[in-house]
């Protein structure tokens, strides 16, 4: 393995962390309060981070500091001893799922040595990404969806009849979705849960060859940092749809605005990627609380060695 600042000391102490954010949430999993959910993972993820020996930056968070009194972009969490380390976090992705007790709400963080991460605003995204074993520039952003699944059917050997995109169910896609339906291919439609998305290319089981669409751009960067850790390609382009998102760009930093971003741009270092499950999916488990003892499954995959590991863990319920 590679000289690595992030395994194995920092890559155990994030499962921990996103293990409590899951479990904070989920005891609101099926009450029909998002921000009750989201707040109770916010708090749980801050309390834990805080006990970890790390220079934490958050770059990717909440949201804005005067929106977010918590996990804001450019908050400083940790001791304030050891590394000095990059966070991008979702506490909870997947607040309607987490609120209708929905499958596959998961908590999410992903960390990566300073300036590792792109420092992508609270905008949305469009984003293409697919797993490995395809040659690089197979698709392409501003290739239509028809040509991109034509193009990997091609490489792929198979019919693009046998080829699925995953796109999130709305209405903004219906041109992608059109474009897709002219050429045959056949569509998984998502309520909601990108970053599960775009992991799911990774996944021959899943039966998900591309993702396709637009979603938040902190929840593209999240996906990224995955995909860094188990090959595959992706691309993004922040969208902008009024001067308040630019100015939130500006903020982070972001000059050109109609860039498109690959993915060593989105996730340009080594990156530990965390996910554990609040309510049960395709990726993980979600959190099971039964006698006294509360259990998570969590996914930890690391760029530096391409490790990807489930941990179950089992707690004791407080
Ligand atoms: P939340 O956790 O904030 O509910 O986000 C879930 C999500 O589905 C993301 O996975 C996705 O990137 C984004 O919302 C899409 O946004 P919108 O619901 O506005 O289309």
């Amino acid at each position: 393995m590679a000289d690595s600042v992030l395994v194995p000391h920092l890559s155990d102490a994030m499962v921990r962390v996103t293990e409590v954010a899951a479990i904070a949430a989920s005891k609101l999993a099926g009450m029909g309060d998002e921000k009750a959910a989201d707040q109770a993972a916010v708090d749980a993820m801050r309390t834990a981070f805080n006990s970890v020996n790390f220079q934490g930056r958050i770059v990717i968070g909440e949201g804005e500091r005067d929106e977010a009194p918590m996990l804001f972009i450019g908050e400083e969490v940790g001791t304030g001893d050891g590394p000095q380390i990059d966070i991008a976090l979702d506490p909870l992705e997947g607040t309607t799922l987490t609120a209708k007790a929905m499958a596959n709400a998961l908590a999410v963080l992903a960390i990566a040595p300073r300036g590792g991460l792109l420092h992508a605003p609270d905008t949305y995204m469009d984003k293409i990404a697919i797993g490995p074993g395809y040659p690089d520039g197979v698709v392409d952003l501003d290739a239509t969806p028809a040509e991109n699944i034509k193009a990997m059917a091609k490489v792929a050997g198979r019919p693009v009849e046998a080829m699925t995109a995953c796109v999130l169910d709305r209405p903004r896609h219906a041109d992608i979705i059109e474009s897709l339906r002219s050429v045959g291919a056949r569509i998984s439609l998502i309520s909601d849960g990108d970053v599960a998305g775009v992991i799911n290319t990774t996944n021959a089981d899943t039966g998900v060859d591309i993702y396709l669409g637009q979603g938040g751009a902190p929840e593209g960067v999240l996906a990224a940092a995955a995909l860094k850790c188990v090959g595959g390609q992706m691309q993004g382009r922040l969208v902008f749809r009024n001067d308040t998102e630019r100015g939130r760009a500006s903020r982070v930093g972001i000059e050109e605005f109609d860039r498109k971003y690959n993915l060593d741009e989105l996730a340009s270092s080594e990156t530990v990627f965390c996910a554990t499950g609040v309510t049960k999916g395709g990726l993980v488990d979600g959190v099971i609380s039964q006698g006294g003892v509360t259990i998570t499954d969590t996914l930890v995959m690391s760029s530096a060695d391409g490790m990807v590991r489930k941990i179950t863990s089992r707690h004791r319920s407080a």
